[in-house]
């Protein structure tokens, strides 16, 4: 279905668009320009949208970006993608260029079908929702309260396992990797915990993820119309989940503190203003999309690495975590004093998200016209920065193939050539939160069981964050009790 309206809007596409090409040229790209950086704007309107959804499509999203820089001998370039004319920034420069730039020359933006999925409630632009939000979310990431979530991690991590992990041979681990940051995140995010609600709340989001990166098509039985769909049924249980607290945080059932939903619930702004029910909705989808999705496949890929890396890697993280188990008396959670001990265990999903990076890159804007390494950038550009133009390159990872978890002792990477949680103010801000449910789920994992996957190579697909193509099925194999 997806396929033919595809063709069918290409060939409408192509015979309108040629009547508004030199419109919407002289419009919205200052062509003419003879310093803008080189690069091709591909086909009216689309572009290279194409070819950069495609490269990421078939597993290989840094192909888009290598092919340019090695053709165009530079790491900037401009192409056009969903309909926009945009610079892609490779590079640590670039990076840091741009990073250090977030509110001077540009600002973050985000592709129409984000948007659309993501419509906000207020009269206001989605830098400024995701401005409030940030200024939000500290208080619900204080160092204080991420040591209390430890426990409530290690404490779901369990239950996961025995549900859904120990007495199975074989598993498929994205899905279940999903299932647990999903679980973790809505325990700790609005106090849903009972694994049905979860999984009914759990099951749309796929939509939602594959609408972000499809063909803005709003027709019934397209990706994008699914993703507009499923977004909309998520907002309505939210809706329904906020209500339900409101009224128990008046009764005095509830706390302010318990979780995100009592903080947002309880938090004015400046004006002393509270936020609608609908905005916490909108907040709350944001940082489910944002926060489980990421750190999902970061475990999937942990589990995918471990099993096909030569077994000293896998035996590392084992004696690691197992001298953290063999310290903790019966039935006493992990804490905040056992993450810190997880040394090699860290570095290890740290090269893990070198080689597959959960998130490709991101989006920004253009805020002024400005120049960079002497090409002119017209305002109102997009640009583009790209977390596997650098994590891949030899020129700033020595062999930078080989999976060596020994490149993050020290001081590590150079700066602004690691960016997996992307860098500057804009940083993510749940980076410690995923470090933690990273590791917790390592700890739970391999002092379980060995595995072996069921699948030689298996292809790997951007759903828009990789996953492998089959789900990653694998053969547990359980350790002996010692006797
Ligand atoms: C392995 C897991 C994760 C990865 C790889 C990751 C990666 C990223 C990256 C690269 C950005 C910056 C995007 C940009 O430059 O525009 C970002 C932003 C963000 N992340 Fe994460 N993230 C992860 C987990 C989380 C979690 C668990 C949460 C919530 C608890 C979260 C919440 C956010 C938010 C709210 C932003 C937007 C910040 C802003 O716009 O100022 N992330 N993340």
């Amino acid at each position: 279905m997806e396929k033919l309206y595809l063709s069918l809007v290409l060939l409408f596409v192509f015979l309108v668009s040629l009547s508004f090409f030199v419109v919407f040229y002289r419009l919205r790209c200052p062509l003419t320009d003879p310093n803008l950086p080189p690069g091709k704007m591909g086909f009216p309107v689309i572009g290279e949208s194409l070819e950069f959804l495609s490269s990421g499509w078939k597993g290989v999203p840094e192909k888009f970006f290598n092919d340019r820089m090695a053709k165009y001998c530079s790491p900037v370039f401009k192409t056009c993608i969903f309909g926009e004319p945009a610079v892609i920034f490779c590079g640590p420069a670039c990076n840091k260029f741009l990073f250090s730039n977030e509110n001077k020359l540009v600002r973050p933006w985000w592709p129409q079908t984000v948007n659309k999925i993501f419509p906000t409630s207020l009269q206001t632009n989605p830098d400024t929702e995701a401005k409030k939000l940030r200024h939000m979310l500290p208080h619900f990431l204080t160092a204080q309260a991420l040591q209390r979530y430890i426990p409530i991690m290690d404490s779901i991590a369990q239950r996961h396992f025995a549900l859904e992990w120990d007495h199975n041979t074989l598993v498929t681990v994205s899905p279940l990797a999903k299932r647990y940051t999903f679980w973790v995140a809505s325990r700790l995010f609005m106090n849903v915990d009972d694994p049905k609600q979860v999984a009914k709340l759990g099951e749309p989001f796929n939509d939602v993820a594959l609408g972000i990166i499809s063909m803005p098509i709003d027709l019934p039985g397209t990706a994008f119309n699914r993703g507009i769909k499923a977004s909309k049924f998520i907002r309505g249980e939210l809706l329904r989940i906020i209500k339900q607290r409101k009224g128990e945080l008046a009764n005095g059932s509830a706390t302010q503190t318990q979780d995100i939903m009592s903080h947002m619930l309880s938090y004015t702004d400046e004006d002393g203003q509270y936020m609608t029910e609908q905005d916490i909705a909108d907040k709350i989808l944001g940082l489910l999309i944002g926060g489980h999705d990421t750190a999902s496949s970061a475990c999937t890929f942990v589990v995918k690495y471990l099993a096909e890396l030569p077994p000293n890697i896998y035996h590392n993280v084992y004696q690691e975590q197992m001298a953290i188990a063999k310290s903790k008396a019966p039935g006493e959670f992990l804490n905040w004093d056992d993450i810190q001990k997880m040394k090699y265990s860290w570095n290890v999903a740290c090269e893990v998200m070198r080689l597959s990076p959960p998130l490709q890159g991101a989006f920004r804007e253009a805020i002024t016209d400005f120049i960079f390494n002497g090409f002119s950038i017209p305002k109102g550009w997009k640009l583009y920065w790209s977390a596997s133009s650098t994590h891949r390159n030899p020129e700033y990872f020595e062999e930078a193939e080989k999976f060596d978890p020994n490149r993050f002792e020290g001081t590590g990477p150079a700066p602004f050539s690691y960016v997996p949680f992307g860098g500057g103010p804009r940083m993510c801000p749940g980076k410690e939160y995923a470090r933690m449910e990273i590791l917790v789920f390592m700890h739970n994992l391999v002092k379980r069981f060995k595995w072996e996957t069921l699948i030689p190579n298996e292809n790997i697909t951007f759903n828009p964050l990789p996953i492998p193509a089959k789900g990653l099925p694998i053969r547990l194999i359980p350790h002996q009790p010692s006797k």
